[in-house]
């Protein structure tokens, strides 16, 4: 039961100056919104006319008033930052020594160090 410095949500007391923070990673990967969700599979946000879709489980900046106030800037940067190394190098792995999936868990998500093969495009 609340009492008051205490909200209700979702049957979960929180009590003032609780921190909160969103889990927002077992949205990204639950299988129900995106199966196959750890695969790289574009054509997921592609409708069958060809059109981009999204979905709103979509949330890699978050929501609400504590969303992410660089999404603007960062969606710039990540677009003209993979353009350009597509365009500039094509990238293989290197058999002998594939990226693992086991992701190493801490503030983010990031993979194991791993070698990789750039050859320049011209
Ligand atoms: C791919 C890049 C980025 C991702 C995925 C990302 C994601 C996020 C997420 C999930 C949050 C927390 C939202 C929440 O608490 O619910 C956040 C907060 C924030 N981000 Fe980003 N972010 C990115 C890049 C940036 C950049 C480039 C800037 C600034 C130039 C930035 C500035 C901020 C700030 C200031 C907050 C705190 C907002 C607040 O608590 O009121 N972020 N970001």
């Amino acid at each position: 039961m609340c009492f008051t410095n205490c909200k209700e949500f979702l049957g979960f007391h929180l009590e003032a100056n609780t921190m909160v923070i969103p889990q927002i990673g077992a949205l990204l990967t639950n299988e129900k919104i995106f199966p196959e969700a750890t695969k790289f599979k574009p054509e997921r946000f592609i409708d069958e006319n060809g059109k981009f879709q999204t979905k709103p489980e979509l949330i890699p900046f978050g929501v609400g008033k504590r969303a992410c106030l660089g999404e603007g800037l960062a969606r710039l940067e990540l677009y003209l930052f993979a353009a350009n190394l597509f365009n500039h190098f094509k990238i293989t792995t290197i058999p002998s020594n594939p990226p693992k999936m086991a992701p190493i868990i801490g503030g983010t998500k990031m993979p194991e160090p791993f070698l990789t093969h750039f050859e320049k495009r011209f």
